[in-house]
């Protein structure tokens, strides 16, 4: 990919040696980091070069009765961006659609202060963010703007937030030979590259030894995109995560795909392992009986922070533990502690946010003997 904007746009800071360049340099340092866990190669898988991520945001900048759209620029401003090469090409084609619309229109670009993207194979989100109330009038005009572009339209204001149609897209994610539909609620996380993410999955599934899998216990499931896949492979899941809003469309995505074998609940991970600690009781559970699981397999994908202290600990008692992380140091950290008890059987580094210092790592880890 090549960009205008290289060196100038904040957004990308890896882009002096290439594609190829940059994720050959991300797996070098990963290297180095890991030494300590696993000395074999590690499995690498790329990202298509460009038009990689279904979520993008910009700032919208205002000069007199013009806009633009922004990012934050290398030395700390703005820089302003008629196309952006990594984000997908209905997220560019619409760019320019939808300044025209604004441009044309004072009360939809009055106070508007930045604009997200949600591309899915069955639709688009565009979530509008302003510094004002959104008032009668401003939904009209929002409606007509929602009908003129083909997208489903959110406005956002300090705390509201007005769905005009509908808050959710479909996506549809390939992974082998199977097609999975997801729904992708507005403000909930969602993987932002379809590709890799899928080649995670994959990567996942195909290190599962069908002898050793009984019941997979999965914590930071979001809405079930790793859960969904797996479940074919166990006999019970149970699936947690601390966000609402992303175990209602969990659940909803069951029904989308008929699956019948997970069970999602919403709670915390420290808070599940309290419970099966049998350290805590909590109502969220009193339809599930924690000792009808056998559990094979534990299954994390923390955020940035990673997993605390206490998660580790308990994760230790599993047999085979499924780490994926987004934060190559916390996840350093992490295994220290779970090295203790397990061996790392497989390390695959996945290249999910290119340009940037950013990896995606995936680490199989089976318990000593
Ligand atoms: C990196 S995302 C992974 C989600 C999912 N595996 C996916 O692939 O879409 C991490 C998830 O952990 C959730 N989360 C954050 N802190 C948590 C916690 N303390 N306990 C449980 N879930 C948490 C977030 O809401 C988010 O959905």
């Amino acid at each position: 990919m090549t960009c205008d904007y290289f060196g100038k746009c904040g957004s990308c800071t890896a882009y002096n040696k290439g594609y190829t360049g940059q994720f050959l340099d991300k797996q070098e340092d990963a290297r180095a980091l890991f030494s300590p866990f696993y000395k074999k190669p590690f499995e690498a898988f790329a990202s298509t070069s460009s038009h990689y991520r279904n979520r993008a945001e910009f700032r919208i900048w205002h000069e007199g009765e013009a806009i633009d759209f922004a990012m934050n620029s290398v030395d700390g401003g703005r820089v302003l961006i008629e196309q952006c090469p990594k984000a997908d090409k209905a997220i560019n084609a619409l760019l320019p659609r939808l300044k025209e619309v604004l441009k044309q229109s004072p009360l939809l670009r009055h106070k508007l202060f930045s604009v997200e993207f949600l591309s899915a194979h069955e639709g688009m989100l565009v979530t509008l963010i302003y510094h004002k109330k959104l008032d009668h009038a401003w939904e009209e005009a929002a409606r007509e703007l929602e009908k003129a572009l083909h997208v489903r339209l959110i406005g956002r204001s300090r705390g509201v937030k007005k769905v005009l149609s509908q808050e959710w897209v479909v996506d549809a994610l390939h992974v082998k030979e199977k097609t999975y539909r997801f729904k992708l609620l507005e403000g909930a996380f969602s993987q932002p590259n379809r590709s890799v993410n899928a080649q995670m999955i994959a990567w996942v599934c195909s290190k599962l030894d069908p002898l050793t899998c009984k019941d997979l216990l999965e914590l930071y499931c979001g809405h079930g995109n790793f859960t969904l896949p797996l479940s074919g492979h166990f006999r019970a899941v149970l699936a947690t995560e601390i966000s609402k809003a992303s175990i209602k469309s969990a659940l909803e995505n069951c029904t989308l795909n008929g699956t019948h074998n997970i069970t999602f609940v919403r709670m915390s991970a420290e808070e599940l392992t309290s419970a099966l600690n049998k350290e805590r009781e909590f109502v969220r559970l009193r339809e599930v009986d924690l000792d009808d699981y056998d559990f094979s397999h534990l299954f994390v994908d923390p955020p940035r922070a990673g997993m605390d202290e206490k998660s580790c600990a308990f994760a230790a008692q599993f047999e085979h533990i499924i780490y994926i992380s987004c934060n190559p140091h916390t996840l350093a950290r992490d295994l220290e502690l779970l090295t203790k008890t397990h061996e790392v059987a497989h390390f695959a580094l996945f290249d999910q946010f290119p340009y940037t210092h950013h990896l995606e790592s995936g680490v199989i880890l089976t318990k000593k003997t």
